[in-house]
């Protein structure tokens, strides 16, 4: 197929929680020059519009977060897609402890996850994208033409997650809490998180950031 018929491009990044998708989709995007999308991130605002109309978790229905999802959107921006809740900025909310709590309930969905899946598809078909999420290989672009699974081990990804929040190296208690949190979220997220066959296995435990986007986007390089 000649480059002018060849379809926009796609590189999906899928892994388990904190494995370092959304940043490292971040940088790879910056370097081929398209756009990063945070399927992750589109949960998460459902999750917060669901949250702001009230009620326990555990009694909301699939069609009552379905009528809230109407109130999110994503702006594109130069090198990735905004949140945007009632028309508003909200990437605090999306990130805070309620939405983390409750978002793999919604994820659990299935009108849900279509609802999604439509939405990050409406964007590969205006942009070229990076995307990162956990079934963006399988379920949602079974014809990328680079994918990426990245793993670490537990240990590690809480590690990262803290050091990300807290700006400074885990306690031991502070690491023990929060592998088991992450590990608690992963048994959750299992369903929708498997890699593609095709996939190309990462794992990014005991190299560099810098080293393991250079590696992806020397594969992209090459498929583009
Ligand atoms: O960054 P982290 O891996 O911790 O989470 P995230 O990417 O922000 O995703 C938040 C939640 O959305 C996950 O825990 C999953 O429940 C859900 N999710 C999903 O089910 N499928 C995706 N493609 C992306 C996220």
């Amino acid at each position: 197929m000649s480059s002018a018929n060849r379809p926009p491009l796609v590189v999906t990044i899928d892994g388990p929680a904190a494995s370092g998708k959304s940043s490292t989709s971040q940088m790879v995007a910056a370097q081929l020059g398209v756009r990063h999308v945070d399927s992750g991130m589109i949960y998460r605002l459902v999750t917060a519009a669901r949250l702001r109309a009230g009620g326990t978790s555990e009694s909301w229905t699939e069609q009552s977060v379905l009528e809230e999802a109407g109130r999110v959107s994503v702006a594109p921006g130069a090198t990735s897609f905004e949140p945007l809740l009632d028309g508003e900025p909200c990437e605090g909310e999306i990130r805070g402890e309620a939405v983390t709590r409750t978002v793999s309930l919604v994820a659990q969905m299935p009108r849900v996850r279509a609802w999604v899946n439509a939405l990050v598809r409406a964007t590969a078909s205006v942009h070229e994208i990076v995307v990162d999420g956990r079934d963006m290989g399988t379920a949602v672009f079974p014809d990328a033409r680079l994918k990426v699974w990245l793993v670490a081990t537990p240990e590690e990804r809480a590690r990262r997650r803290i050091v990300q929040r807290t700006g400074r190296q885990p306690t031991s208690a502070e690491l023990a809490e929060e592998t088991r949190a992450l590990e608690a979220r992963d048994a959750k997220d299992q369903p929708q998180t498997q890699p593609a066959t095709d996939a190309v296995w990462i794992d990014t435990t005991g190299i560099t950031q810098e080293e393991q986007v250079r590696q992806i986007v020397l594969l992209a390089r090459e498929r583009r």
